[in-house]
């Protein structure tokens, strides 16, 4: 495994930063289990993270002096950490993007792609929103808090679903993705304290990080979708076998890693939900003992 970790708890947060350098220069270039379908499945969701997670910090600094939450110490301590972990994510999948464009396949122009999507849908989300008297920063915040919960949930599936960890068979790759899906259900209910803090717990803030769910998922499945196909189609493997393998370990519902989702996924729906209704307490023991984070 080609990392080095340096772990530093300087805000005093529940959960600390880990300082990360992956060397992704061996990575092979079909790195789960030799299959183009699988490598290019998390490629895709890789190339969705450098601007996905860069909103999720922004819109957390833009709204960290709001009055409701800029004298509550513990949870600027939280955020400082939220903030640190996914600026560290935010350089590996950069990283990992890079190195697969050795290989000739395009992340640079994914990543590209949803950097526009991101700016598109927040834009015109907030239009259609501002009658109500909402914001640019609310929508970012109502956005990243329901996007948290998705990759909460995928992160925990992940470590959770032995077929897919078997076909993790490169170590660099398997540490980082690992690694990151233990971050992510370390500081899965920030977001969400913050965006409750802010906008309380009645309908309105209710209604409004269900409709954010729901138009999330939407496209990130149209996204990620579309991308595996152009990764796929630009490497000349779009075929049955490659998107079998997909449907196998993605969608079906005795193996897939999404299929595995459902439930946690629309536990977001219930009134009264908090992220930390998902118990993942044992689970994340679990694996910082075996990655030694
Ligand atoms: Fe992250
Ligand atoms: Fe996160």
């Amino acid at each position: 495994m080609n990392a080095k970790v340096n772990i530093s708890n300087r805000a005093g947060a529940s959960f600390p930063v880990r300082r990360m350098n992956f060397d992704f220069d061996q990575v092979p270039e079909y790195w789960m289990s030799g299959s183009a379908g699988l490598t290019h499945f998390m490629t895709a969701l890789s190339a969705l993270f450098p601007d996905g997670e860069k909103l999720f910090i922004d819109s957390v600094r833009a709204v960290r002096h709001h009055p409701a939450i800029k004298d509550n110490e513990a949870l600027q301590k939280e955020i400082s950490a939220f903030i640190g972990q996914e600026a560290m994510h935010t350089q590996e999948h950069v990283g990992f993007n890079q190195s697969a464009q050795k290989y000739g396949h395009d992340v640079t122009t994914l990543e590209k792609r949803t950097a526009k999507l991101i700016q598109l849908t927040r834009k015109n989300f907030a239009k259609v929103v501002k009658p109500f008297g909402m914001t640019q920063e609310m929508v970012d915040l109502t956005a990243t808090t329901a996007l948290e919960h998705f990759t909460a949930t995928i992160a925990s599936e992940l470590l959770r679903n032995p077929h897919i960890q078997e076909l993790m068979t490169d170590d660099t790759m398997s540490y980082m993705w690992f690694w990151h899906a233990v971050e992510e259900n370390e500081h899965k209910a920030v977001a969400y304290d913050v965006y409750e803090e802010i906008f309380g717990r009645g309908i309105k803030a209710y209604a409004l990080r269900n409709t954010a769910l729901v138009v999330a998922m939407v496209l990130i499945f149209l996204a990620q979708s579309s991308f595996v196909l152009r990764l796929l189609k630009q490497d000349g493997k779009l075929n049955l076998k490659e998107l079998g393998m997909i449907y196998k370990y993605g969608y079906s519902p005795s193996k897939g890693i999404i299929a595995g989702m459902v439930g946690e996924m629309l536990a977001y729906l219930k009134p009264g939900f908090h992220p930390n209704d998902l118990d993942t307490v044992q689970l994340l023991k679990d694996w910082k003992a075996k990655l030694g984070l």
